[in-house]
């Protein structure tokens, strides 16, 4: 992925912060550097200081406990202490701020009206939520499935989760009943949280038949609790379909957070990966609400007051920490809108900023990208003179998107925060602070308290000391939003962020560090793709591909997206006599969309007669990309393929 690639002439292009930024912000440079250097040389009084940012039941003796060490990998934080991250999120707001609103709720068809919740009545859904919950049976240490639209009812859903120390597994509203049905068994789910419909961009999503479709597949015991979202018609299974509407009425607004250890599990939340199927990235209680709470706050620069808006799904992991957990930890106002970004036209966003007086504004480069192409005039009549800081997360961001953000979106007040970070990560790794760093259009500048980022050379696994460098990125040791464990499987998750180089975590993606020390993401260097900030494993693409009765063989690789940053590029080797058509393509687009998902709709599919391969029938990717890229001058070697013909042929028919 190139979108980023830093030119010679970013050493120029510097935007130092404003003399009132600095002089207001939380965070300057000297009390970067001075926080940072603390954070390295000693992490256990680091942590242990910020560790009470949060509320304990039972406060920690022990900070931080932790092993990258190759067959021994362990993380733990503040392991004997006790807590409840609902009670965090929400009771512990309550003397000081329980008439303020805790979530605007901005709904898809801006005719209908924005709903304003305060803390208070926040703690009476929640405990109302949890008090349903445990009445369907869910107990500590149960797993619940939410499948839902992005309405307060999902936020409410995952905070009665926290309560009662159940752990929940969001999966986004956007996936097929296939890939619902594999959570909710993948995670062995008590309960299903779902909606009749999810309204999105004027359309609505079945999602209660989605659910009905999935657990076809899944155990008769598990039940299913569904919001009214719109009221529209869905078929009903006695004795297993919930209705969270009328059961609200009935239940009662208190519920007594459970107490929690440190180490509990919070939520699940499945991540693609280069290899297999999704895997259930976990993430526990403490360190997780500690590291989204401080990055939510310092990097946003938040205060008291301000309007904080993340345009995530909470489907996703930056929803999760960025929209519910670290807004709500703080205090915050936090939006959350259930449509998109073009709907009713590209003027969306803007009106939501004027409406809401919105200071905070987060989202992402593919979203801005689109609403480039749409031209000024849908930002520029709207009243933006609320926003104090934007910021990026998802993917690299290029120099031009990143202009228009500034220019005519920030009106050049506004500092642009580049997060890099990871669903893994639990929290922003990468991050300019605003009131510190001079910003550099396309770098995720300096790392975040307690965040060693080394640079490794990929061959030797030796660290890079040299400025400027380029290299893998990983990180040396521990910090407490890290993801603990795959669920069920602790030797997969030492394998895929342990095994590649021994000591470190490895993140996946390549970097280039500048004279400075600022860091450039470039992109993953391994199977998975970023589509328009969505992370797919190439592997799955292929998988449901040639699930397909039609479909031989398929190979699938990312090509340059001029919205999505990277679009899905397939090559499908057809059975023997079945014909390549174009209603085949469409069919396979389909195909794909059912076992998926929607954004995993292939873009490009090439037929190939055959693949490029080594003598021991390694498909060579690497030329794959190329053909994909349209950039045939340096294939590389292809003397090993056992038969090197097959580049021409796929050359000749390139598609797209
Ligand atoms: C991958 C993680 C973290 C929430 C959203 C995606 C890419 C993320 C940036 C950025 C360059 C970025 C990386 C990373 N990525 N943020 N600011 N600059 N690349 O979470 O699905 O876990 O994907 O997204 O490649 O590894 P995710």
């Amino acid at each position: 992925m190139s979108t980023t690639a830093p030119s010679d002439k970013t050493a120029s292009d510097v935007y130092p912060p404003s003399a009132e930024m600095v002089a207001n912000a939380h965070i300057d440079a000297a009390t970067y550097d001075e926080m940072y250097a603390a954070s390295i040389s000693d992490p256990e009084a680091f942590w242990g200081e910020h560790g009470k940012r949060i509320d304990w039941i039972k406060p920690y003796s022990i900070v931080k406990n932790t092993s990258f060490e190759p067959g021994n990998v362990s993380i733990k934080w503040f392991e004997d202490g006790t807590m409840n991250v609902s009670a965090n999120c929400v009771d512990r707001h309550l003397a000081t701020r329980g008439d303020q609103t805790a979530i605007i709720f901005e709904p898809d068809d801006p005719n209908e009206a924005a709903k304003h919740i305060t803390y208070k009545e926040l703690h009476a859904a929640v405990c109302k939520m949890a008090n349903i919950l445990e009445d369907l049976g869910v107990r500590k240490g149960d797993r619940v499935v939410l499948y839902l639209p992005m309405i307060p009812e999902a936020a409410y859903a995952m905070l009665a989760c926290a309560r009662i120390g159940a752990i929940h597994s969001i999966v986004f509203a956007g996936f097929s009943p296939d890939a619902l049905g594999a959570r909710i068994n993948g995670s062995d789910a008590k309960v299903v949280i779902t909606a009749d419909y999810a309204p999105r961009g004027g359309r609505q999503t079945p999602l209660k038949s989605n659910a009905d479709a999935a657990l076809l597949h899944c155990k008769d015991s598990v039940k299913c609790l569904v919001v009214k979202r719109t009221g529209g018609q869905t078929t009903w299974v006695e004795g297993r379909d919930f209705d969270y509407n009328e059961l609200s009425l009935e239940a009662d607004d208190y519920s007594k957070p459970v107490e929690m250890n440190a180490e509990d599990p919070l939520f699940v939340l499945y991540t693609s990966g280069s290899t297999g199927q999704p895997k259930g990235v976990v993430h526990c209680s403490a360190g997780y609400l500690v590291f989204a709470s401080m990055t939510h706050e310092y990097v946003f620069d938040y205060k008291d007051g301000d309007i904080f808006w993340c345009t995530a799904d909470v489907g996703w992991v930056t929803g999760h920490s960025y929209i519910v957990y670290g807004p709500l930890a703080n205090g915050a106002t936090t939006v959350m809108f259930e449509g998109v970004p073009t709907y009713p036209d590209a003027s969306r966003f803007w009106q939501v900023c004027e409406k809401h007086k919105v200071n905070q504004f987060y989202t992402a480069p593919t979203a801005l990208r689109a609403l480039m192409g749409q031209g000024n005039q849908f930002v520029e009549k709207c009243d933006l003179s609320s926003l104090r800081i934007l910021g990026t997360v998802g993917e690299p961001i290029n120099p031009e998107a990143w202009n228009w953000y500034n220019d005519v979106v920030g009106k050049g007040r506004c500092p642009i925060v580049d997060t890099w970070w990871q669903t893994e990560t639990g929290g922003h790794l990468l991050t300019p602070l605003p009131g510190a760093h001079a910003l550099k259009p396309g770098s995720a500048m300096k790392p975040f308290f307690g965040v060693q980022t080394v640079v490794l050379d990929p061959h030797t696994g030796e660290e890079i000391h040299d400025y400027p460098c380029e290299g893998v990125l990983c990180l040396k040791d521990s910090w407490p939003g890290q993801m603990r464990t795959v669920w069920g499987d602790h030797e997969r998750f030492e394998k895929t962020y342990f095994g590649d180089y021994k000591g470190y975590y490895f993140a996946g993606d390549g970097c280039k560090r500048d004279a400075d020390g600022d860091y450039w993401i470039t992109g993953r260097v391994d199977d998975v793709i970023n589509v328009s900030g969505h992370r797919m494993g190439t592997a799955e693409v292929e998988s449901a591909l040639v699930a397909h009765a039609k479909v031989a063989e398929a190979a699938v690789v990312g090509y340059p997206h001029d919205i999505k940053g990277q679009g899905i590029y397939c090559y499908v080797t057809l059975m023997n006599g079945v014909e390549p058509t174009d209603d085949l393509v469409k069919e396979l687009r389909t195909w794909v969309r059912t076992e998926i998902g929607p954004i995993a709709s292939p873009d490009v599919i090439q037929w190939a007669p055959g693949l490029p391969k080594t003598r021991s029938g390694k498909i060579m990717r690497r030329i794959l990309r190329k053909i994909a890229e349209n950039d045939y001058g340096s294939l590389g070697d292809t003397s090993t393929l056992a038969d090197p013909s097959v580049v021409d042929d796929l050359i000749a028919n390139r598609a797209g």
